[in-house]
């Protein structure tokens, strides 16, 4: 199954210590309205899964890192994972803001990179993140997962998990933005990994022999012995 216990727990560690730290519980919890200009951007994902990206256009690693983000879109969309919104919003320092284009330049048109105002409220402060951090919202636009370092690094499997869980699962609750399609997609991609055919008996290993000289032996005699 594509949903490992460990990974699960470590998400849930994380998103958990994430909201105590900071003194109420944002999951499930839709985040305050934040705007780009006269753009409100979690209105217009509304009805999809949503990933938003805290990102920090002055770090040369994160530019050259980023393009990460479409390979891991078209991965899931390839394997029916569509509809979803996936951004990135800029640190609202004057350096970001000054190598946006950078940034920009190194994702498709898919994912859009806002530019903050810089006289507006930061908007990684209302979402109570830090660079680096991923935050993935459901349907309803209600916080799934709220995924730091290291958890966000996409050569990890963490963000991927994440995003499978907020597209198949129901963590929040329902949401009647879910369509039917999605029972199907997620059975597939849930068997992807797992060995869905039980072994045929005749491949169970014998108990282990005593004398594993004698195994042919011993094994030709028990047939015998059925017959
Ligand atoms: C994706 O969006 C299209 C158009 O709105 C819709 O017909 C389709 O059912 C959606 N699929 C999923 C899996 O959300
Ligand atoms: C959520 O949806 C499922 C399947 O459609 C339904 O069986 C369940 O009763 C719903 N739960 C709530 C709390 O509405
Ligand atoms: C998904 O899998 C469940 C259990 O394996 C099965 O009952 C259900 O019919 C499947 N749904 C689809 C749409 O294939």
């Amino acid at each position: 199954m594509w949903t490992g216990l460990g990974l699960l727990l470590a998400l849930c560690v994380l998103s958990r210590g994430r909201a105590e730290s900071q003194g109420k519980s944002t999951r499930c919890k839709e985040p305050p309205t934040w705007y780009i200009g006269e753009e409100n951007p979690m209105l217009e994902s509304r009805g999809k899964v949503t990933v938003v990206a805290l990102l920090q256009a002055s770090s040369f690693y994160i530019i050259l890192y980023v393009s990460r983000m479409d390979d891991l879109h078209l991965k899931l969309e390839n394997e029916g994972l569509v509809n979803i919104s996936y951004m990135i919003v800029n640190h609202q320092g004057e350096y970001s803001q000054h190598k946006h284009n950078l940034l920009k330049q190194r994702v498709s048109e898919f994912i859009p990179v806002y530019k903050q105002d810089m006289e507006k409220p930061n908007v990684w402060n209302l979402l109570n993140g830090n660079k680096d951090d991923f935050l993935i919202y459901d349907r309803c636009g209600r916080l799934v997962y709220h995924l730091g370092l290291p958890y966000s690094v996409l050569h990890f499997p963490y963000m991927e998990e994440a995003i499978r869980i907020a597209f198949c699962e129901t963590r929040c609750g329902n949401c009647s933005f879910t369509v039917k399609d999605i029972n199907e997609i997620c059975n597939r991609t849930e068997n992807t990994d797992e060995p869905v055919e039980e072994p045929p008996p005749t491949s169970v290993p014998d108990p282990p022999q005593q004398n594993p000289q004698h195994h042919g032996a011993h094994r030709h005699h028990r047939q015998h012995g059925h017959q």
